[in-house]
């Protein structure tokens, strides 16, 4: 890392050593094209991540990840800086004058490809963020030809889970490719969401909020997971030699979940002692709503289960899971507990989420179609991959 790749690319802001971070508009769009007036070739530098950058890296997300800067930078350091399946924080910068504009980041996971001794570490592009100030000058193209150069000297290949209508047509121009669009299927709280739109604000959540810990007959909640018994699941998994799965194993359970800006409810299902099935949800907010990342069951009525006793536990707004590659069993009990396809309720509400898309390319700047195979499995292909929104960098 830290090669630098000086480029001359168009477009300037105010000029000067201070930054103007409190003039920040929202509309970028607006800004830029105040701005245009202003435009001349201008030197930006792009460079591997460096500490010195680290405060001001933290200026720039928390436009991505909110205000609590404490705990931006312990996110930071536990996302790029820990991850122990990177060789080092994987981090892209734009600078100006030596203050940070834009920021790419990828964060590394291992999969199981075709077998279980096939492992590929694969980095998922996050937190890209340009400023405000800077964008439509080609920075995302210069950040992203930084990574090109260095990136497959480590691994072959980089996805995205990409939510956003601004960044997924232009890594398409960037020669990514689209693997598959992902739906959600979403239990709602339909008295809450209609009280909301008629107040305009959330209401105050109705009892039984707090998530309570311990053990409720065969199963049993913790905040934490249990790297032993869940990672057995994962030999499952390795045994599939036409899948490419995230690996799951001891070491990924040490680290995945050691974010303080994240939480987390693991629901385990027992029997004489033996784990039978969990399920895994994200939560968030207030009224709260959670997120189901992974699930896995030794028997079929196991996540049926559990989900019924997720949805009586706390008070939830919204229970979400994607809509990719469920099984037959899966997807019943799902439909039987309401879930619904979340587009057109989130349409009505005019909630702007869109739906993410994954997104693959080669790391390197020039390839053929034949560096989409990583043994004999076409990596284009949806099916040959066992996605849930643990695989993803927002979960
Ligand atoms: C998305 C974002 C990073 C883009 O950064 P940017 O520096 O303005 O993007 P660039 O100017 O480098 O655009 C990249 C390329 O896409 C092209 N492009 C722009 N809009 C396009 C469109 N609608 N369709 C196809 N290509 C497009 C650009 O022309 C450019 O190619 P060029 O360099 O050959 O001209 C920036 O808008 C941002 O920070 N948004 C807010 C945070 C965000 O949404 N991050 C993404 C999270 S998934």
């Amino acid at each position: 890392m830290g090669t630098s790749l000086p480029g001359v690319m168009r477009g300037v802001i105010f000029g000067g050593a201070s930054h103007p971070w409190h003039n920040l508009q929202k509309n970028a769009i607006k800004l830029g094209s105040r701005l245009s007036s202003d435009m001349k070739d201008k030197e930006y530098e792009i460079t591997g991540y460096r500490p010195q950058y680290k405060t001001d890296i933290m200026q720039l997300l928390r436009y991505m990840w909110g205000g609590d800067q404490k705990l931006n930078l312990l996110h930071f350091g536990w996302k790029y800086e820990q991850n122990p399946f990177a060789k080092g924080p994987e981090c892209y910068l734009a600078l100006d004058h030596g203050q940070v504009v834009g920021f790419l980041g990828f964060f590394v996971n291992r999969w199981l490809v075709g077998g279980p001794r096939s492992e590929l570490a694969i980095p998922v592009g996050s937190d890209l963020i340009v400023h405000p100030e800077y964008r439509d000058k080609g920075l995302m193209r210069a950040l992203h030809e930084a990574a090109f150069k260095e990136l497959p000297e480590r691994y072959p290949v980089i996805l995205v889970f990409s939510p956003n209508t601004d960044s997924t047509p232009r890594a398409l121009s960037l020669g990514f490719t689209a693997l598959t669009e992902i739906k959600r299927l979403r239990k709602y709280h339909f008295s809450w969401l209609l009280k909301r739109k008629a107040q305009g604000t959330s209401p105050s959540p109705a009892g039984n909020e707090a998530p309570k810990l311990g053990t409720f007959g065969p199963i049993e909640v913790r905040e934490k997971p249990l790297p032993g018994p869940m990672s057995a699941f994962d030999r499952g998994r390795a045994g599939e030699a036409h899948k490419i799965a995230l690996l799951m194993d001891q070491d990924f359970y040490a680290w995945r979940f050691e974010s303080q800006r994240r939480k987390y409810l693991f629901y385990y299902y027992w029997e004489n002692s033996e784990l039978k099935g969990y399920l895994l949800l994200r939560t968030t907010g207030h009224p709260p709503s959670g997120v189901i990342l992974d699930f896995e069951q030794t028997e079929s009525v196991v996540f049926d289960k559990l989900l019924r006793f997720v949805m009586g536990h706390v008070h939830w707004s919204t229970l979400t899971v994607w809509d990719l590659n469920l099984d037959s069993e899966i997807r019943r009990s799902l439909r039987k507990r309401k879930f619904i396809p979340s587009g057109w309720v989130e349409r009505v509400l005019r909630r702007s989420q869109a739906d993410p898309c994954v997104l693959i390319r080669p790391s390197k700047k020039d390839f053929s179609a034949s560096d989409f195979y990583v043994r004999g499995l076409d990596l284009r292909k949806t099916e040959n991959w066992e996605f849930k929104e643990i695989c993803s960098d927002i979960s």
